[in-house]
């Protein structure tokens, strides 16, 4: 806890280490070399949107930052602590302070609403009933489902899906949010309902987001800044608008919404 101040302080005095970093990471699954050296840090508090073809690396970046993959070279770091050579006890409370959004939605069909939301809190913490069901109604209300409890997931829609698999993200109060691909699938409308969520969770909870996406409509909404994954590296790094004037083609494709042979190749 004195360390948590600590760090907090820290922070506050515009010298703490970066909320999230990755350091010279390298990753290959078997002969393909998805990671090549990748050096990021994510700022506190802001919106940074990952883009990349499919297959680009992207749910992989995500993946370490939790420690659901480990480092073939590198370093993964969490407010300056390396997550990559932690004990799996000191990970628990670090993955706690993380909410993930995963690309599939990826709801308990057994469970109810109130259960899958509940989930995590149940898992990790030995809170009352009561206090569960009222931070479970408070989290559905802030993805506007308060009421919808006692349904099951297959009763909703697709966009209903992604915002209770959201209301479970932020159910322990994370301080970095994931998402990965929150609107892919969803129609328009739909998935501006996700983009304003996510920033207003930005707003209200003071949280950091790192959103993976397609979707040029999400990045120009949500992003503060914009990074690109291709071949291993980030190879752009600005922000929506520098996106929008950068001439480099690879990054121009995405823009136009152009997917080329060697983008195609990889799916
Ligand atoms: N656990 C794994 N085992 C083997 N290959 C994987 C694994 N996870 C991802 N890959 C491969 O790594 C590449 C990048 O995957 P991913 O990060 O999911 O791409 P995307 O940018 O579309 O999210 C893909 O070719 C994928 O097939
Ligand atoms: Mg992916």
């Amino acid at each position: 806890m004195s360390q948590k101040s600590a760090q907090q302080k820290k922070t506050a005095n515009g010298n703490g280490a970066p909320i999230v970093e990755l350091r010279n990471v390298s990753k290959r699954f078997g002969r393909l070399h998805v990671l090549r050296g990748v050096n990021i840090s994510f700022e506190r508090g802001k919106t940074t949107v990952i883009i990349g073809a499919s297959g680009a690396g992207k749910s992989v970046i995500l993946k370490h930052i939790v420690r659901l993959l480990m480092p073939d070279d590198g370093e993964v770091l969490c407010n300056g602590q390396r997550i990559d050579t932690m004990s799996d006890r000191d990970l628990v409370s670090i993955r706690m302070r993380f909410g993930f959004l995963f690309q599939m939605g990826a709801l308990f069909d057994s469970l109810t609403v109130a259960e899958n939301v509940a989930f995590p809190i149940v898992e990790h913490t030995r809170r009352s009933r009561s206090d569960i069901a009222k931070t479970v109604a408070q989290k559905l209300a802030m993805v506007g489902l308060d009421g919808l409890q006692g349904k099951k997931p297959a009763q909703l829609s697709g966009g209903q899906r992604k915002r209770v698999a959201l209301a479970r993200a932020i159910s322990l109060e994370p301080e970095i949010i994931l998402y990965d691909e929150p609107t892919t699938g969803l129609d328009p409308i739909r998935s501006d309902i996700i983009n304003e969520l996510i920033i207003k969770l930005q707003r209200e909870l003071n949280v950091t987001s790192i959103v993976v996406t397609h979707d040029m409509a999400s990045v120009r909404r949500v992003g503060d800044r914009v990074v690109m994954l291709h071949e291993g590296h980030f190879v752009f790094d600005g922000t929506p608008a520098e996106m929008e004037s950068c001439s480099t083609p690879t990054v121009r494709q995405f823009v136009e919404g152009r997917a080329g042979g060697e983008q195609l190749a990889g799916i």
